[in-house]
């Protein structure tokens, strides 16, 4: 199999680089800059090298640099934004900023002739975002495009394979992007299309079958994408030696648990054991308003009721996890300011002893996850659910948390969910829910005055999460929401919707 490094300066669009490139069905692998040495690379067999964008200018004294050597291994290298401006400057060209250099966002681009751009069009938008750009190219390059302020948007020495863009032909706002890249992995790279997602999950599941023959696998399954797919590869590979333990701690959305249960119970050979963990989770989070504090409480009381089930279980010797690619890409880059402290069952293994822990998705972006679970015949709704926190409705309800208005939100979020999905079917935002404030208002209900709940409605779209915009729902399904909650959830006198985007907001309320 063909693979391409993805080489990351720090930019923000490495992932999609990487999920472009294995769009085309050639696999991709991100490394940062300084984790992987140019032998490393050599010794890897990459058949190309994509430099990613990065921090402003190669001349800041922090700026990420690389051993130039990179540049003789006699793999093809594409430079993109950052990776340009640096390739030019270890190739010995020079980088500059002058007045008005800068170009961000939609801009007119000027192609000449090259492999790079076979089946492009000579004049095509692109999306551009850099202060600094390449005043002078290095000896042995010669440009292959421009734009009315940058002179080299593209160059390329073709003896040695050398490629650079200034823009980012892995954003879908350049005109042609995909093609850009197709060149460079097939026309440059030579790298054949044999990546296929699916036939590489059944590959791994043939492979656990030999390796985990024999031995007792514990999952803890808590019914989202990734860990339903990670207990569906293991339940294929050693049956019923996979054990999940899915702890219902009662903040579950409206019939969760029993969908989780009804879906893997006795299913695919798997052995599911549903803890209802729902008073002791009621009982720490009693009177506790701090969204911080109830998220630490939540994974702590977590990680006691798995290592409870699992001592119950007796001998483990393999913990399985639903570690996705981007997580591993994530922690590879050790930075980032805590904003909300997510759970998950990361911290479990201080506390349960095994063998190994197994994460079969360790290599996969969500979408390939989803194609796995739907080839492995997981059901659409578990397939294509929209995220849900590790706290659950714990961080929607703001203030204390009461069995009372757990059930006032569950029924609210269920109306809501149930509405933008028959007004928006196959359209739906990527998350939307209901959210419980602690704010009472006055209503009128017949002719007595009402003091109920305020329901506040919640819809964003978004690639990653990461950033976030409020959804323009139309006001037909919002007005249908709003009435039938207010009508059928009787605690509830006023309905309200957020239309703050992410950032200044966060998706959540807590
Ligand atoms: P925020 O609120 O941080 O949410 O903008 C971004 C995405 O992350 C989800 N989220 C969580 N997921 N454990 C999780 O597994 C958590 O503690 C958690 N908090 C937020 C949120 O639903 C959204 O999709």
């Amino acid at each position: 199999m063909d693979k391409i490094l993805v080489l990351d300066f720090g930019g923000q669009y490495d992932q999609l680089i990487a999920r472009r490139v294995r769009d085309m069905s050639v696999f991709a692998q991100i490394e940062p800059y300084n984790k992987i040495t140019p032998e490393e690379i050599k010794k890897e067999g990459y058949k190309g090298i994509i430099f990613t964008g990065g921090p402003n200018s190669v001349y800041d004294e922090k700026s990420p640099h690389y051993d130039p050597e990179v540049l003789n291994l006699g793999i093809p290298v594409l430079g993109i934004c950052y990776g340009d401006q640096l390739m030019a400057y270890m190739a010995g060209g020079e980088v500059g900023s002058a007045e008005n250099s800068s170009e961000y966002g939609k801009t007119r681009l000027y192609v000449d002739e090259s492999v790079l751009f076979e089946g492009v069009p000579a004049e095509i938008n692109c999306f551009m975002s850099h202060n600094d750009f390449i005043k002078k190219i290095p000896a042995g390059f010669k440009i292959i495009a421009h734009t009315d302020k940058c002179p080299a948007a593209g160059m390329s020495n073709d003896s040695k394979k050398l490629y650079g863009v200034q823009f980012h032909p892995e954003v879908t706002h350049t005109e042609f992007g995909d093609k850009i890249l197709e060149n460079f992995l097939i026309k440059i790279c030579n790298c054949s299309r044999d990546w296929d997602v699916l036939g590489e999950a059944r590959k791994q599941i043939e492979g656990y079958k030999e390796r985990l023959k024999g031995k007792k696998v514990l999952l803890a399954l808590s019914g989202g994408v990734d860990s339903s797919v990670a207990a569906m590869i293991l339940g294929k590979a050693v049956g019923e030696n996979l054990t999940c333990v899915f702890v219902d701690h009662g903040l579950l959305r409206k019939d969760e648990g029993d969908l989780v249960e009804r879906t893997f119970n006795g299913k695919f050979g798997i052995n599911l054991v549903r803890v209802n963990a729902q008073d002791r989770f009621l009982a720490k989070l009693k009177g506790v308003t701090e969204p911080e504090k109830k998220r630490k409480i939540i994974g702590e009381e977590f990680v006691r009721v798995f290592e409870e089930e699992a001592k119950k279980l007796g001998n483990i010797d393999i913990l399985a996890q639903g570690t996705i690619y981007p997580d591993v890409v994530e922690s590879g880059k050790g930075d980032a300011a805590v904003i909300k402290s997510h759970h998950n069952v990361g911290g479990l293994p201080d506390v349960i002893s095994f063998e190994e822990i197994v994460e079969p998705l360790r290599g996969y972006f969500k979408d390939e996850v989803r194609r796995i679970g739907t080839d492995l015949g997981l059901p659409k709704e578990l397939v294509w659910r929209q995220p849900f926190p590790g706290p659950g409705l714990a961080v929607r309800i703001i203030g204390d948390i009461t069995e009372e208005k757990l059930n006032v939100l569950r029924e609210a979020d269920a109306i809501f969910r149930e509405e933008v999905g028959k007004g928006l079917e196959g359209k739906e935002p990527n998350q939307f829910f209901a959210v419980l404030t602690n704010t009472r208002s006055v209503g009128v209900m017949g002719d007595a005055r009402t003091y109920g709940y305020v329901v506040a409605l919640r819809a964003v779209t978004t690639d990653d999460f990461m950033t976030a915009e409020w959804t323009r729902i139309p006001f037909e399904v919002l007005e249908r929401a709003s009435g039938r909650i207010t009508n059928e959830v009787r605690e509830v006198s006023r309905v309200v919707y957020d239309i703050s985007s992410k950032p200044p907001a966060t998706v959540e309320w807590e």
